[in-house]
């Protein structure tokens, strides 16, 4: 008998292995999970805003090497600009287009951000966009 039952879970479970195959692409793609919360991603930005240096040059309110992150907000919400673009190297420059300071931060889109994810660019973004509601004057 406790034969026979073994031989019954054999079966279930080689047949469980035959369905598996026709899936066997999907079980390889990453796993998928729901979208960030707003929060998440600005908690998530700054985070990356330090490990990524842009705080070094990029303050919050004071202007340094760089434009402070409030002024280049200021402009990209004017000019209706793209940070992730941007800093996929995709769009040109808007707020300071001085040809040394360009290449300044074109060093870092070239150096730091090499490999990040398109979506941790946006939590990027999303901290910048929301960078004055964190701080407000
Ligand atoms: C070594 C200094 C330095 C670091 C580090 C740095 N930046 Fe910059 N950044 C600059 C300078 C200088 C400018 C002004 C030139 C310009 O506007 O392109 C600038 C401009 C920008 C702009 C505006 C671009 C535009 O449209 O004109 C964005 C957005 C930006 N930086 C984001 C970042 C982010 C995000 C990081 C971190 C991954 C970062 N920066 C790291 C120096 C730096």
């Amino acid at each position: 008998m406790r034969l026979v039952s073994f031989f019954i879970v054999f079966l279930v479970l080689y047949s469980c292995k035959m369905d598996k195959k026709s899936t066997k692409v999907i079980d390889k793609a990453i796993p998928q999970r729901a979208e960030l919360s707003r929060d998440s991603q600005i908690f998530l930005g700054n985070r990356l805003f330090s490990e990524k240096t842009c705080i070094t040059c990029h303050e919050v309110n004071k202007e340094k090497t760089g434009p402070s992150v409030k002024e280049i907000m200021k402009i990209y919400k004017e000019k209706n600009g793209d940070i992730v673009a941007f800093l996929k190297g995709n769009a040109k420059p808007i707020v300071d287009t001085t040809s040394s300071q360009v290449a300044i931060m074109q060093a870092n889109i070239d150096g730091f951000l090499k490999g990040i994810s398109d979506e941790e660019l946006k939590t990027i973004a999303t901290y910048m966009l929301h960078v004055d509601e964190l701080n407000p004057d």
